[in-house]
């Protein structure tokens, strides 16, 4: 069994990195495998509206995403990472995901029944409005999502920030042990 965190920060080793990471720890102390994929330095275009997709389970945009979209099938739970930008999510998390859902929707709904929920750090304001945001995503695809002991939001601005709010970091690691209990008992 495998969850994957999906750090949707173009900053290596930030905020939103650390926390996912912290979440994935508290996943694989309950014995299931994890990764760590950062969209910074990847290619994530954005949907072209091609429709290709609706006939085939694939994209022609030339990019790094599709390797992410099969990790993502294969994966029993999603976690998805954001740093707030202007209120919302990233662009390149916001790519990824317009993409994804659209293959997934016209191939079987490969999502329906994982495991998923988000992570969103800020400086200030937007924290609740982007969590919002990426929750939707799991929603619509029909994932099960976990709580946990407060929303999955956390402060930080400059690098390493995140490490300092003790709230956020308990909150993200109950989140993923939350993830992790439901992830065994769907498996029965
Ligand atoms: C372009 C840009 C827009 C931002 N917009 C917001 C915002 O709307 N609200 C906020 O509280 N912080 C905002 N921030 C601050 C980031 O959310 C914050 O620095 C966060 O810790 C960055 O995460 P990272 O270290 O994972 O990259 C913004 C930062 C950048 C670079």
């Amino acid at each position: 069994m495998k969850v994957i965190g999906i750090v949707g920060s173009p900053r290596k080793n930030g905020n939103t990195e650390l926390l996912t990471a912290h979440t994935l720890r508290a996943i694989s102390e309950e014995g299931l495998d994890t990764e760590l994929i950062r969209l910074a330095g990847l290619e994530i275009k954005p949907c072209n509206a091609c429709m290709v997709c609706r006939e085939e389970e694939s994209c022609p945009i030339d990019d790094d995403l599709f390797p992410i979209y099969l990790k993502m099938k294969e994966a029993e739970g999603i976690v998805l990472a954001s740093p707030v930008y202007f209120g919302s999510a990233t662009a390149q998390i916001k790519a990824l995901l317009d993409r994804v859902g659209y293959i997934s929707l016209a191939h079987g709904k490969p999502f329906s029944g994982k495991v998923g929920g988000a992570l969103v750090v800020a400086r200030r304001a937007g924290k609740n409005f982007t969590l919002a945001q990426l929750t939707y995503w799991f929603q619509i695809l029909g994932f099960f999502i976990p709580g946990s002991t407060y929303w999955n939001v956390a402060f930080g601005r400059e690098k390493g920030d995140v490490e300092h709010d003790e709230e956020g970091l308990r909150t993200a690691w109950n989140f993923g042990k939350n993830m992790a209990f439901l992830i065994k008992k769907l498996s029965g």
